[in-house]
């Protein structure tokens, strides 16, 4: 659906139609040029949620995200195309918390994820990525988000967690239809089947665990969690199951996106591939320009506490603001060029949030990640190519393909 000379006030930003190649870039930018701060009446499918601000520019994204005793994360949530989650489940993660409350639980987590911690899994995710790598090798070609990015995403924070190997499709198909509940043939019965089904046997399943790991102590990230303490003090059983399910479901879903939509945007410009090739140094470079054109997630939200007053618009305590990344990191006043795919750009973004307390707790998981995922993918199949159009998850907040078929060697002529 084109909205070219339409007044913008009369957009409805979430219009599924908009979505349905994944974000609508163009209309973004004309939102950045006029009409930065822009008001959106109501949800399509969620009739009863009050309508939000869509915060569009690098600029007061910043601004919005470190200012949390204005923009509050917990007040109503921080997932706005997620509106049937309920309130009281989306304020139990740390993700959804003011601090000090927040402050205190993502230290605790923060144990699990010191950059040492993180250094020491290089090994052991490359090899978790050959293997995978290898399991398609021979063939003619494969389906590279199904096939290759979820088994290694799902076998990398499950042997963080310390998820069996044999359980890794199970909770990836979980996670997939509660994230992506949005779109049909993720979740057929839709969030609120997420809700009803998905969600409570997730919390069932990370109980189990978490009482094998209170017997057993091994040393997977669930039995950190389980023995964590900070000033005396440990985490309460409800915190652990639920800071579990939040790193489950980021580790599952952010990594595979990203790195589809890079390689997708490598095999699209086959001479941005060449540099990579030729210059495997650039990989690191080329993970920052994947994370800042195909940022994981769409937006995050936060909820005005008071009246206040961004970018010369008025807000009103108890309105919703949302920061789209997904506008903020193509924003023309920081980039050159914004809509040009460069490995050798290496920018700073706001894939990973715009900093402030919620700033993502996995970015070095996730860095290292994606730059196995790059080098060896590249190393193994340098002539992949793109066997037909991938298609994309249907969603307002999770940004990410669902399906690329890939050839390893061009098509015979
Ligand atoms: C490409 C990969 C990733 C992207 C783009 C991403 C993006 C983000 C963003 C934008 C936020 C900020 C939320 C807010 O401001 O409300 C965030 C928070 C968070 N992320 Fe990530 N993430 C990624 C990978 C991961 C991984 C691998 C993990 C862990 C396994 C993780 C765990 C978290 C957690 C726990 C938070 C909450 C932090 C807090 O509230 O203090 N993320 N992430």
């Amino acid at each position: 659906m084109s909205t070219v000379g339409r007044d913008l006030a009369s957009v409805e930003l979430t219009a599924r139609e908009l979505w349905q190649a994944g974000p609508p870039h163009e209309l973004f930018e004309r939102m950045r040029a006029e009409c930065p701060i822009h008001w959106t009446e109501s949800f399509e499918e969620f009739p009863d949620e009050a309508g939000f601000w869509s915060v569009t520019t690098a600029d007061d994204i910043h601004a919005v995200s470190r200012d949390w005793q204005t923009y509050s994360s917990e007040r109503g949530g921080v997932l706005a195309a997620l509106g049937g989650l309920p309130l009281e489940l989306a304020q139990a993660m740390f993700i959804g918390m003011d601090p000090p409350k927040h402050d205190r639980l993502k230290a605790l987590f923060q144990a699990g994820f010191t950059p040492k911690r993180i250094a020491a899994h290089e090994d052991a995710i490359r090899a978790i990525v050959r293997d995978i790598l290898s399991r398609v090798e021979g063939r003619e070609g494969c389906e590279l988000v199904n096939e290759v990015a979820q088994p290694v995403v799902a076998r990398v924070i499950g042997s963080f967690m310390g998820i069996p190997p044999e359980d890794d499709t199970m909770w990836a198909n979980l996670m997939n239809s509660t994230l992506g509940a949005s779109d049909p043939e993720l979740n057929p019965h839709g969030i609120q089947g997420a809700v009803e089904k998905d969600i409570p046997e997730i919390f069932e399943r990370c109980r189990k665990l978490i009482a094998e790991r209170r017997e057993h102590p091994t040393d997977d990230l669930t039995s950190v969690l389980v023995h964590a303490e900070v000033e005396g003090e440990k985490l309460e059983e409800h915190e652990i199951v639920m800071g579990f399910f939040l790193l489950v479901a980021a580790g599952n879903d952010s990594t595979k996106a990203t790195y589809c939509s890079g390689m997708r945007a490598l095999m699209e410009d086959p001479s941005q591939k060449q540099l990579l090739l030729d210059d495997p140094s650039l990989v690191p470079a080329a993970v920052e320009e994947s994370l800042r054109m195909f940022p994981a997630f769409a937006h995050f939200r936060r909820t005005a506490t008071r009246d206040t007053e961004l970018h010369g618009q008025k807000i009103k305590e108890g309105e919703k603001v949302v920061m789209w990344y997904v506008s903020s990191n193509r924003d023309e006043t920081r980039y050159e060029d914004p809509e040009r795919f460069d490995v050798r750009r290496n920018p700073e973004h706001q894939a990973f949030g715009a900093g402030g307390r919620h700033f993502c707790l996995g970015t070095a998981l996730a860095r290292l990640e994606l730059r196995i995922l790059f080098e060896e993918t590249l190393k193994r199949f340098p002539q992949m190519q793109l066997a037909g159009e991938p298609t994309v998850v249907e969603s307002l907040f999770i940004n990410q393909l669902k399906a690329m078929p890939v050839r390893f060697a061009p098509a015979a002529a």
